[in-house]
Parts: C-alpha cells; sequence; structure tokens
C-alpha cells in the first residue's frame, strides 16, 4: 500500500507557530511517528509538505495511479482552495483532511472547507493523534477496499 501525507501552508512552522493552538511537536517529530506506524503496518508512506498551492497540485497529480490513500492537512488553503479540491476529485485517491485544531472552536471563516464533502472523512482537534488516526483508518480503508 502506498500512502501520501500532504501538510499544507505553515505547517513547517509546527513547534514553533502558536504553540497554545498547535502544540510543541515539530512536523518532523510527528511524521517520524508516523513513519513508524506506517512501517510496522507494512505501508509505504512519502510526505510533501510547501506552503506553495501549485507545489501540492502537482505532488497530487503525481500521486495518480501510484498513491492509494492520501493523509491531507491543508492549512489555510482549506477554507480558500478550489483548485485543491478539483485536484483531489482529478485524481480520484480517497483521503482524509485533518487539522491539529479544533477548527469549529476557532473564527468563522474556519468552519467551512472546500475538501470536507469529498473526503473519506474529517479528523479535527486531536492534535498530532489526528495523523495517526488517519493513517490507521487509511489502512482500513484500504484493506476492506482491496487495495
Ligand atoms: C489547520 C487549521 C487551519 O485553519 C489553519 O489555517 C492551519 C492549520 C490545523 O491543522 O488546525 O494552518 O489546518
Amino acid at each position: 500500500m502506498n500512502f501520501l501525507l500532504i501538510n499544507g501552508p505553515n505547517l513547517n512552522l509546527l513547534g514553533k507557530r502558536e504553540p497554545h493552538i498547535y502544540g510543541h511537536q515539530s512536523l518532523a517529530d510527528i511524521v517520524l511517528v508516523l513513519q513508524e506506524q506506517a512501517n510496522d503496518a507494512g505501508v509505504k508512506l512519502e510526505h510533501v509538505q510547501s506552503n506553495a498551492e501549485h507545489v501540492l497540485i502537482d505532488a497530487i497529480h503525481q500521486a495518480m495511479g501510484k498513491v492509494d490513500f492520501i493523509v491531507i492537512n491543508p492549512g489555510a488553503f482549506t477554507h480558500t482552495s478550489v483548485a485543491l479540491r478539483d485536484a483531489l476529485l482529478g485524481v480520484n485517491i480517497p483521503f482524509i483532511e485533518v487539522h491539529l485544531s479544533n477548527v469549529h472552536a476557532r473564527e468563522a471563516f474556519r468552519r467551512h472547507s472546500y475538501l470536507s464533502d469529498v473526503a473519506k472523512g474529517v479528523i479535527c482537534g486531536l492534535g498530532a493523534q489526528g495523523y495517526e488516526f488517519a493513517l490507521q483508518a487509511g489502512i482500513k480503508y484500504c484493506q476492506e477496499h482491496s487495495v
């Protein structure tokens, strides 16, 4: 099974960025834990983080036909990007949307996502653990759909 983990803008600052909201763990720390989880499950996990929308879109395009499942924290692009939605729909790869913070308990503009209604699931407010749950759920999804 091939998984792709995508992290959008400003998530490279995790650990330093508003730690009271996003926690103290760096993105590298989070990815390390996920790599271990993936290795234990016999899953290949690739990771891309970018602050540029087109880089994320290109990564999604390149995943077509190669990646079985995507775990994505689109950062602020969640609330703005029709292009990211179209890319995910275009490659037809199932995905789970993850947010570290509870976007429903924050500013009103964070409550709308361009991705949630086309995601297999959405996890928010559970911090870095949300990625682990998403990976676990994605693996189960692929097993159940004989990927
Ligand atoms: C976020 C929530 C978004 O609203 C915000 O723009 C982010 C991070 C989260 O993980 O909680 O950059 O996706």
